[in-house]
């Protein structure tokens, strides 16, 4: 199966300057700077078909025409690299093995939007990953491939590594440029939104690291190229799949977008565990609806996944066998969510941990089975909070009772988990 992200990867160690450069690393900078203008590259990105891999889809390339070509003053460009999702692991596995593929989709990202500075805002455990990118930053700019005037084009570009203070929260993005501007990391009122006045005021595009590292290959090998690289007409490109739980082989993948369920579990992932049978899974990260066998054929792509009734998310899959107590799981969840709020608001400071109280009754058999429509209820509320962070945290919360209602209810019948016995 061809690779794209991961195409230089070295076994146990991460690819070097050189030997990035041996296999065809920079040549997309090289040729937008040398025969592309700034909008070409962006028609390029936009015709790739890419969207956004840090969770919403958004298109990547329509995401960067929002930015007013002529507004006077810096605009900026931050790659997200927060990652603090249960169950997503995606951008530290691939910047642990290459942060060569990201400094040159951050660079082409610049030109294309025209920012001259941009900061990857990093999780404050990802040392290995902070480091490499810090060594690549320096390689590149020894080689003319960064800073001023490079390769004699009159484009300047700088990248900076800021480490985040370490909250979930920290990784919304308008959370994210109030924690780079040394203020409180709350999220911020939208409109307006972060293309027109974001960091520090200024025009500023937000993209995760997957996104970015895709842009090199899109301008090297052009969107039809891009386009087929996916496992259905209407996908666009490859996907790292992160995946954990009772699978036999838990790792981080590069697959088609649009690949099912069901081939992703039982391909490379081996199939369940020895002595386990598949009971549920997240598909896309610890803020997505459960899915259950019934979506084995589901293509994990954005469209059809939502239209099955949850997210592609980050595609962090988190996998539960038949043993798994679906209530117990859901509060281990919701219980991580009310502990990142941030506090701003209302129904989510209150809310969440109110939530995780009522699953803690149910889950040690003190439920009723009214708690099943007060839970139904809190879903609606939570969706009027200040940020997409309760209504996410509130997904397996709706997967667990369209789908696990029943096991609510033996919960309840049973006066103690019946899943301990
Ligand atoms: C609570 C919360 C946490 C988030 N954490 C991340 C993160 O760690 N990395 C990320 O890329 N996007 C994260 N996002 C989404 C970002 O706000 C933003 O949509 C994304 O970085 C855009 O990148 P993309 O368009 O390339 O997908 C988070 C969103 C929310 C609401
Ligand atoms: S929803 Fe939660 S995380 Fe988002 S602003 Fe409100 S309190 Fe903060």
């Amino acid at each position: 199966m061809e690779q794209i992200l991961f195409q230089h990867n070295k076994p146990g160690r991460c690819v070097t300057f050189a030997e990035y450069q041996t296999e065809g690393g920079f040549t997309a900078l090289k040729k937008a700077l040398a025969a592309m203008t700034p909008d070409e590259v962006q028609q390029v990105v936009i015709d790739s078909g890419l969207r956004g891999r840090g969770g919403a889809g958004f298109p990547t390339g329509k995401k960067w025409s929002f930015v007013p070509r002529n507004l006077p003053g810096p605009r900026w460009l931050i790659c997200n690299c927060d990652e603090m999702e249960p169950g997503t692991y995606k951008d530290r596995i691939l910047l642990e093995a290459n942060p060569y593929s990201l400094i040159e989709g951050i660079t082409l990202a610049c030109y294309a939007i025209g920012v001259r500075h941009a900061f990857i805002f990093i999780r404050r455990g990802y040392e290995q990953a902070a480091a490499n990118l810090q060594r690549a930053i320096s390689e590149a700019a020894a080689a003319g491939l960064l800073g001023e005037n490079i390769l004699g084009s009159g484009f300047d570009c700088a990248i900076d590594v800021h480490v985040s203070a370490g909250r979930y929260i920290c990784g919304e993005e308008t959370a994210l440029m109030n924690a780079l501007e040394g203020k409180r990391a709350n999220p911020r009122a939208k409109p307006p939104f972060p293309a027109i006045k974001g960091l520090w005021g200024g025009p500023t595009v937000v993209n995760n690291v997957e996104s970015l590292a895709n842009i090199p290959y899109i301008i090297a090998n052009g969107p039809a190229w891009f386009k087929a690289t996916a496992a259905t007409p209407e996908a666009a490109g490859m996907k790292l799949f992160c995946i954990s739980g009772h699978v036999t082989h838990p790792a981080c993948f590069e697959l088609p977008l649009g690949m099912k369920l069901g081939d992703i579990i039982g391909g490379p992932c081996g199939g369940m565990r020895p002595g386990s049978s598949f009971k549920a899974c997240l598909p896309g990260g610890a803020s997505t609806p459960y899915f259950t066998a019934d979506h084995w054929n589901i293509p994990m792509d954005f469209d059809p996944v939502a239209k099955a009734g949850s997210r592609l998310g980050t595609g962090g899959i988190v996998v539960f066998d038949h043993k798994t107590c679906m209530v117990a799981a859901t509060l281990n969840l919701v219980r991580f969510y009310a502990r990142e709020s941030c506090g701003w608001c209302t129904p989510c400071r209150e809310g969440l941990p109110f939530v995780v109280n009522l699953l803690e009754t149910i889950e040690s058999g003190q439920g009723s089975d009214e708690h099943i429509e007060i839970l139904r209820e809190h879903i609606k509320y939570l969706n009027y909070a200040f940020c997409a962070l309760a209504p996410g945290a509130m997904g397996p919360v709706d997967g667990l009772l369209r789908h696990f209602e029943d096991e609510i209810r033996e919960h309840n019948r049973n006066g103690k988990c019946p899943c301990r016995s």
